[in-house]
C-alpha cells in the first residue's frame, strides 16, 4: 500500500507556503524532483563527516570519500542491473552523457553519408548533441515520425532504420508528450540493421522499474535531480566493450594512468571518463536518491503515478476549452501536458502560482516538437511519489480561475 501522506513528510520543502496563507504544490518534477530528507541528510552527512578528495590520498578521510563515492556507484549499477559498476560512468546530467557518447563514440564511428536516427519527440538533450556531431561529419538527420496520439511505433521504426544508420537515440518517456516507447522492441530494430542504441532515460529511470540487461541497450543517460537526487548529479551507462574503444572526453587528473611529456596513457573504465575532481557529494546524494527509491519500490512508484496520471487527465479534460496533448493515460508517463482556448501558457502558469502551484509553461526544451504539433507553448503538470489527488483539484480550480479572468477580460 503506497502512502502518499506519508511519503509527503519525507520532503521538506512541500511543508511551505510561498506566498501568505498559500501552501505549495509542486506539480513541476519533470523539470526537477524536490529532494527527500535522506538525500539532504547523507549530504549533509558526508561534507560534516567525510569529504575529501576521491582516489587520490591514502589518508583515512580521502579513504572513506572514495568508498561512499564508489559505493554510490555500485548502488546506481544495481538500480538498473548493469553488470557491472564499471560500466556506470558519473557524469552531471543526462545531457552531458549524451554530449560525452557524441563526441567520443560518435566522432570514432560516425562518417559522411552515415544516418542518425533520432524521433520527432526528443528534447534538445537528445538533439542538439548529434546536430553537432552530423555538421561535422556530413551525416545525415533522420526522425521517426509519431503517430496521431503522439506514440512511436515499430513499424515506422523500421521504415527509417536502413544499413546506414549508425546510431539510434531515442527517449524513453517523453517529457512533453508523456508517451512511453517499447524501448527493448526499438533497440532491437536499431540492431537488426547492425546501428546502436542509446536510450534517453531522463524520464523513465525516475519514474519505473528499468533493467538495461532486459533492454539490451547499448548506452543509457539520465539525470540525478529527476530522481529525488541533486543537480550536477548524471550516469551515462554503456556497454563494456563500446566503452573500452571510444577515446576520453574531457583530459586530466583521474582519467589517466600515466602521463610523460610526449603523451598519455589512459586509466581503467570508468575513471577514463571522469576527469578532474569528480561531483562527490553529489555522487553520495544520488546513492541515497536510490536508497530511498529503492525503499518505495519502483513498482509502486510507477503505480502510484499512473494512478495521479489517470484521476489528472479525467480532471482535467472537465475544464472547458483545455486539450490534453499526447497519447491516453496507459501509455503515458507521471505528466499531463495541455493548452487551454484562448490563454497562454505563460498566463496559466503566472495565475496558477499565484495560487501557490508550480507547473511549467514553455516549450520543455522540445521545439521542434512543439512546431510539428503547431504550437508554440504548452502548459505541463508533473507528477512524483508526492502528488496527491487534492493537488490535482487545486490546479483544476485555478485553471477555472484563469478561465474567469480572462473571461471577464474579454468581456470588459
Ligand atoms: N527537459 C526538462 C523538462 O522537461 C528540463 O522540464
Amino acid at each position: 500500500m503506497f502512502d502518499v501522506e506519508k511519503v509527503r513528510e519525507d520532503f521538506p520543502v512541500l511543508h511551505q507556503e510561498v506566498h501568505p496563507g498559500v501552501p505549495l504544490v509542486y506539480l513541476d518534477s519533470a523539470a526537477s524532483s524536490q529532494k527527500p530528507r535522506q538525500v539532504i541528510e547523507a549530504m549533509d552527512h558526508y561534507y560534516r563527516h567525510l569529504h575529501a578528495n576521491v582516489h587520490r590520498g591514502i589518508h583515512t578521510l580521502s579513504e572513506a570519500a572514495t568508498n561512499a563515492y564508489e559505493s554510490a556507484r555500485e548502488r546506481v549499477a544495481r538500480f538498473i542491473n548493469a553488470p557491472e559498476p564499471e560500466t556506470i560512468v558519473f557524469v552531471r546530467n543526462a545531457t552531458e552523457a549524451i554530449n560525452l557518447v557524441a563526441a567520443t563514440w560518435g566522432r570514432r564511428n560516425v562518417r559522411e553519408g552515415d544516418e542518425i536516427l533520432l524521433t520527432e519527440m526528443e528534447h534538445h538533450a537528445n538533439l542538439v548533441p548529434w546536430m553537432m556531431l552530423a555538421e561535422e561529419k556530413g551525416a545525415h538527420l533522420r526522425y521517426v515520425p509519431l503517430t496521431a496520439q503522439g506514440l512511436i511505433d515499430l513499424s515506422a521504426v523500421e521504415r527509417y532504420l536502413n544499413p546506414r544508420t549508425k546510431i539510434f537515440a531515442f527517449t524513453a518517456m517523453s517529457n512533453v508528450l508523456g508517451s512511453i516507447t517499447p524501448v527493448a522492441a526499438l533497440v532491437s530494430a536499431a540492431h537488426s540493421v547492425g546501428a546502436i542504441a542509446l536510450v534517453d532515460a531522463a524520464q523513465s529511470v525516475p519514474h519505473m522499474p528499468v533493467d538495461v540487461q532486459a533492454l539490451d541497450c547499448d548506452f543509457l543517460a539520465f539525470s540525478g535531480h529527476k530522481m529525488c537526487g541533486p543537480t550536477g548529479s548524471g550516469v551515462l551507462y554503456g556497454r563494456r566493450e563500446l566503452l573500452e574503444a571510444m577515446p576520453p572526453y574531457m583530459g586530466g587528473g583521474d582519467m589517466i594512468r600515466r602521463v610523460t611529456f610526449e603523451g598519455f596513457e589512459t586509466n581503467d573504465l570508468p575513471y577514463k571518463f571522469e576527469a578532474g575532481t569528480p561531483a562527490i557529494a553529489e555522487a553520495v546524494g544520488l546513492g541515497a536518491a536510490v536508497d530511498y527509491l529503492n525503499s518505495l519500490g519502483m513498482e509502486n512508484v510507477h503505480r502510484h503515478e499512473q494512478f495521479i496520471t489517470n484521476y489528472a487527465m479525467e480532471a482535467l479534460s472537465e475544464v472547458e476549452g483545455l486539450k490534453l496533448l499526447g497519447p491516453p493515460a496507459a501509455q503515458k508517463g507521471g505528466l499531463a501536458t495541455f493548452i487551454l482556448e484562448g490563454i497562454h501558457p505563460h498566463d496559466i502558469a503566472h495565475i496558477a502560482d499565484e495560487d501557490g502551484i508550480a507547473i511549467r509553461a514553455g516549450h520543455h526544451c522540445a521545439m521542434p516538437l512543439h512546431r510539428k504539433l503547431g504550437i508554440a507553448a504548452s502548459a505541463r503538470a508533473s507528477f512524483y511519489v508526492h502528488t496527491t489527488t487534492w493537488e490535482i483539484d487545486r490546479l483544476v480550480q485555478s485553471l477555472q480561475r484563469a478561465r474567469e479572468i480572462f473571461r471577464l477580460q474579454r468581456a470588459s
